[in-house]
């Protein structure tokens, strides 16, 4: 980002003021979820917003940020700030990537079309979901030569592992990240009271209805031999919903039964409740892309990642839609970056809803932090524009959170910038 995207960002903002236009996205997270759940359906906001079982690690994840105060430093000249850094080999303008937000097609069908565009507008990488509406062919299309990165769910099906590998290698994608923490799907009481699943309904799952080992598996599948469905009118919503998700004609999908045994072979195989650190030991003969392993929380498999040969790791706890009362991913990266050492590639993402809580999370040791639900609220409001204007945002107020703290490139965000407000006086 260009030395004064903060200034900018202000300018185009209150330029915009001065004729009277208020920007379509709040500036700030409360209010840009609020104008996100009413531009929402109840089930699209369930799926998006909600977490696992009472909602403490949503809240752990928040809390965590307070934990810290940021300690500003005068009269050091930060007049021109340097956001930009080295991952993985690519340089990106800020220490921000998208992450992989699965479903997307409930808040819009294009989700990750507008997120693809988002990202190549802004130089911003975007991680594609394996659970996306779109194939990865399509998305990186719309993406020209900006870096996107492939999020793999291991599947039980080896083959289809390494299918989606080969595919994430040909459309140029700039790692492999492995999500660890869904080998299942967390207690998520707002979808379940809703009974809503939005692969159910053929949502989520266009990387696989493009993918010539899944479509194998979903032909051979046999017909369903248990009881018939009853026919509610709930019942032909959902079939409609996945007939016109499945790819190629209408008419064709409604006589055809690829549509179903899709969904049901999707439900069956997309994830690996036995996946163990044998088949991580296995990617470095399928791939030359770097790889990410996404979801740790521990010290011990942080390193223990590392032993293996991965790249680098991303401390989440995958927003809080997983294990309830689990561990802030903020205080698991203090923990992870103290174990593995000052070299190691770490990101972080579960809780980032600003460019303040950026600044915190890079000085308690993240080479980069990965932006979620925040930018698919931008995006319930405005489409891809609301992406952008959320990335923008983000990016500004890291920008001027430097330029007040006096630093004027991302090294300059240490430890010794933050304060923790729950230490005791010695
Ligand atoms: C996710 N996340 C996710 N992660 C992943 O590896 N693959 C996926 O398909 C999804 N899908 C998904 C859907 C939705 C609606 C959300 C909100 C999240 C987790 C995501 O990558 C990231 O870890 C969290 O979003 C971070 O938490 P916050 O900051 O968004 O609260
Ligand atoms: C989720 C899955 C798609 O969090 O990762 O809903």
């Amino acid at each position: 980002m260009s030395a004064g995207a903060g200034r900018a960002r202000q300018n185009e903002i209150y330029r915009a003021g001065v004729i009277g236009r208020r920007p379509a996205v709040p500036t700030d997270f409360a209010e840009l979820e609020r104008r996100a759940r009413k531009a929402s359906s109840a089930k699209a906001w369930a799926y998006v917003a909600g977490g696992a079982g009472l909602g403490r690690t949503m809240r752990n994840n928040r809390e965590a940020f307070d934990r810290w105060a940021i300690v500003p430093r005068m009269l050091r000249g930060a007049a021109e700030r340097d956001l930009s850094r080295e991952l993985l080999g690519t340089r990106l303008p800020a220490p921000v990537l998208l992450a992989p937000v699965g479903a997307g097609q409930l808040v819009d069908l294009d989700a990750d079309l507008h997120t693809a565009r988002a990202a190549a507008a802004t130089g911003i990488p975007y991680v594609f979901t394996n659970q996306g509406g779109t194939p990865m062919e399509q998305a990186a299309a719309a993406m020209g030569d900006s870096p996107r990165w492939f999020q793999l769910y291991w599947s039980t099906d080896e083959g289809l592992v390494d299918s989606l590998i080969r595919r994430a290698e040909a459309i140029g994608a700039g790692a492999l990240v492995i999500t660890l923490d869904t080998t299942v799907l967390g207690w998520r009481p707002q979808d379940l009271n809703l009974g809503s699943l939005p692969f159910a309904q053929g949502l989520g799952i266009g990387q696989y209805t493009s993918d010539p080992r899944f479509l194998e598996l979903a032909d051979a599948r046999p017909a369903s031999t248990g009881p018939r469905p009853q026919v509610t009118l709930a019942a032909i919503r959902s079939l409609l919903s996945i007939v016109r998700n499945h790819p190629g004609s209408f008419w064709a999908n409604l006589r055809s039964p690829r549509p179903r045994a899709s969904v049901e072979t999707f439900l069956d195989i997309y994830s690996n409740p036995r996946l163990s650190w044998d088949h991580i030991a296995t990617v470095r003969d399928r791939t030359r892309l770097p790889v990410v392993l996404k979801g740790i929380l521990h010290p011990d498999d942080a390193r223990r990642a590392f032993d293996l040969g991965v790249d680098a790791v991303v401390v989440s706890n995958h927003g809080g839609r997983q294990v309830d009362g689990a561990i802030a991913a903020l205080d698991a990266l203090v923990a992870v970056r103290e174990a593995v050492g000052p070299d190691r590639t770490v990101l972080m993402d579960s809780g980032i809803r600003s460019g303040a809580d950026v600044f915190t999370a890079i000085a308690l040791g993240a080479d980069a932090v990965l932006l979620g639900r925040p930018y698919l609220y931008g995006m319930a409001i405005a489409g891809q524009a609301g992406v952008e204007q959320v990335i923008a945002n983000v990016i500004a107020e890291l920008d001027l959170t430097m330029a007040l703290t006096g630093v004027s490139d991302l090294a300059g965000i240490t430890r010794e910038m933050l304060c923790d407000r729950t230490a005791r006086p010695a």
